[in-house]
């Protein structure tokens, strides 16, 4: 059997490995879950004061390497962002990142970014 290391590159790899967005929260403002065809779930949290992100955090249970290291990279660019920008962030933005992901594995760009813009649609209809 394959190891992640034989398919995920260290630059990559380092993403799952020091995933400091990983986690729940106990009071978000706002959250989404989502699964994905494929059987993998993301969970995203978020903290929003003033129309910024001040704090986010995803989780999945049973993700692969390559669904942890789409949310690691989705919350990083989130972070402290405003809702309309975090509302830019696209999957091929992910994809552009993360040069290096399995072709195969692209569709967990859209399954992290999905989650977050639910997460934020979540906030929204609160309002
Ligand atoms: Fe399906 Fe990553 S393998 S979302």
């Amino acid at each position: 059997m394959e190891k992640d290391t034989d398919i995920y590159p260290p630059s990559i790899m380092s993403l799952a490995k020091n995933a400091k967005y990983s986690g729940r929260m106990n009071a978000p403002d706002s959250a989404a879950i989502i699964k994905g065809p494929c059987g993998d779930e993301i969970e995203f949290y978020l903290c929003i004061k003033d129309g910024l992100i001040e704090d986010i955090k995803f989780y999945t249970e049973q993700g692969c390497t390559a669904t942890i290291i789409c949310a690691e990279t989705t919350a990083r660019l989130a972070h402290k962002k405003t809702i309309d920008e975090a509302l830019g962030i696209s999957p091929q933005l992910v994809k552009n990142i993360l040069k290096e992901l399995p072709a195969d594995h692209s569709h967990c760009t859209i399954l992290a970014v999905s989650t977050l813009y639910r997460a934020i649609a979540d906030y929204l209809l609160k309002d």
